[in-house]
């Protein structure tokens, strides 16, 4: 991800989060952002920080013009092959409620590995998260 990215990432995620990530917050992640682009616009980003041989999936969405087709699979696959030698375990967290994310993820060979109760704001309250994890090995 670049800085001309910025206005097309912060774009995606306002009408994709429930609470969406600043400009600034993508700004102190840029290093740690990719970004899909088809035909010259940007689709898509996804957020992977790296902490020595362990990496975490901090936020990963596509323009609702693009989801269900596969893209998703696709941008998932290629960041995850894109990690360092170095990196052996992925970790994320996802909204129990959000099948369409925690089915992608699946797919990928990611597996339960715990709950965090009530981690997630939502305009009914509050709503739990799943931790989900992959080997790299
Ligand atoms: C999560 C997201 C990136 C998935 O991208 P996508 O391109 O739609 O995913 P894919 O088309 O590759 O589909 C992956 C799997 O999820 C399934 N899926 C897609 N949308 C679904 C939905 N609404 N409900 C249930 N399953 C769904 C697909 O059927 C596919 O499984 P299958 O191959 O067994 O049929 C995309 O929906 C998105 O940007 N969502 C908003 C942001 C978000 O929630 N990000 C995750 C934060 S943790």
């Amino acid at each position: 991800m670049g800085q001309t990215d910025m206005e097309a990432v912060v774009a995606i995620e306002a009408l994709n989060s429930k609470s969406p990530w600043s400009e600034n917050q993508f700004h102190q992640c840029i290093q740690w952002t990719q970004v899909m682009v088809l035909k010259n616009t940007v689709v898509g980003f996804a957020v992977v920080v790296e902490v020595v041989d362990q990496t975490e999936l901090q936020n990963i969405s596509l323009h609702p013009d693009h989801v269900g087709v596969g893209l998703g699979s696709e941008f998932l696959d290629t960041v995850i092959e894109r990690l360092p030698a170095q990196i052996n375990q992925i970790y994320l967290e996802v909204r129990v409620s959000n099948f369409s994310a925690i089915r992608l993820y699946s797919k990928a060979g990611f597996a339960e590995i715990g709950q965090r109760r009530g981690y997630y704001a939502t305009e009914y309250g509050r709503e739990d998260a799943l931790l989900m994890s992959r080997s790299l090995c």
